[in-house]
């Protein structure tokens, strides 16, 4: 087998999350369960996922000199990226997510302050492009500076690199974004604001795929929570169904659990519907865990996960 090598562009943030009874009304404060500080961004998240499912990771972002960016090295090192494409601003402060997860549903809702990795300069991706050129898989999100996003894509696009957009945090998108984008792979929310369709079931998915396939994308996955991720194309379209791993301790990172899973085994020549299914198994281990990063599964659990689910 051919290494399965991905390259990831996209944020690192340090995560500050708490669990909470109920997500705070406007203006009302609330007692939360205990402080939870570690690794999130969803660019990082999506990058662990992938390197711990089997790919070799190129990750691309921008720290700042500061000790949330220690705690990136620390994390990139133990994951085994390389540092040639981790940059560092003189001026930006490292990012930060705030996180409150909900009790009772496991949900959560986030704001982020994407810090220094909003500032990656067309130069910084430029000085990848042989490095993207040489991978199975190029990945991106939409949590670093759009331009970035773009020039990424670009570049992929100009190798005929097969790139992977998952559009979150959600914001409008150039239309050029769109054509020959090979997967696109956004959550309901995301499909909704993106197509103007509003997304809940299989059926509001595969009309929304159907506005993202006319302009211009050629695989959509939209990932629909606990009812798994609708993969449409113009020969098929179909809802893989998410795995049961009982009730979910934490979600948030599922979506980059999904992502990353997904890039891997693409990377390792699975495909379309098989890698689905495998991003499918990677995001609901995730969801088993707390904590985003921390809870990307190893590659023998998602084995055996998926190996017992077919039994
Ligand atoms: O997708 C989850 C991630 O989004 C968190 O890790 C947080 O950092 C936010 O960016």
């Amino acid at each position: 087998m051919t290494t399965p090598t991905v390259v990831v562009l996209g944020s690192f943030v340090v995560d500050l999350m708490c669990r909470t009874p109920h997500l705070p009304a406007r203006g009302e404060t609330v007692f939360g369960g205990p402080f939870k500080m570690g690794p999130g961004g969803k660019g990082s998240n999506q990058a662990v996922a992938a390197a711990r499912a089997g790919a070799s990771v190129t990750f691309i972002t921008k720290l700042g000199k500061d000790e949330f960016g220690d705690m990136a090295r620390r994390t990139f090192h133990q994951e085994g990226f390389p540092d040639r494409f981790i940059y560092e601003s003189p001026t930006h402060e490292t990012g930060a997510a705030l996180i409150m997860v909900e009790d009772g549903t496991a949900e959560n809702a986030i704001t982020v302050s994407v810090g220094a990795c909003n500032h990656i300069t067309d130069a910084e991706v430029d000085a990848a492009e042989s490095t993207i050129a040489k991978a199975k898989i190029f990945l991106t999100q939409l949590e670093t500076n759009l331009s970035a996003t773009y020039r990424g894509l670009a570049i992929a696009q100009r190798h005929k690199v097969p790139a992977v957009l998952n559009p979150a945090p959600v914001q409008p998108l150039a239309e050029s974004a769109y054509v020959g984008l090979d997967y696109f792979t956004p959550n309901e929310t995301e499909a909704s604001k993106l197509s103007g369709i509003a997304v809940a079931t299989a059926a509001d998915a595969d009309r929304a795929a159907d506005v993202f396939l006319k302009r211009g994308v050629k695989n959509v996955l939209i990932t629909l929570g606990a009812q798994g991720v609708y993969v449409k194309n113009a020969k098929l379209a179909q809802l893989i169904p998410a795995y049961n791993i009982g009730k979910p301790v934490d979600t948030t990172g599922a979506g980059d659990a999904f992502n990353g899973g997904f890039a891997a085994a693409l990377a390792e020549g699975q495909d379309l519907l098989s890698a689905a299914r495998f991003g499918c198994a990677v995001a609901g281990l995730s969801v088993t865990k707390v904590g985003t990063a921390p809870a990307m599964p190893r590659r023998a659990d998602i084995d055996a996960l998926m190996k017992k689910a077919a039994a």
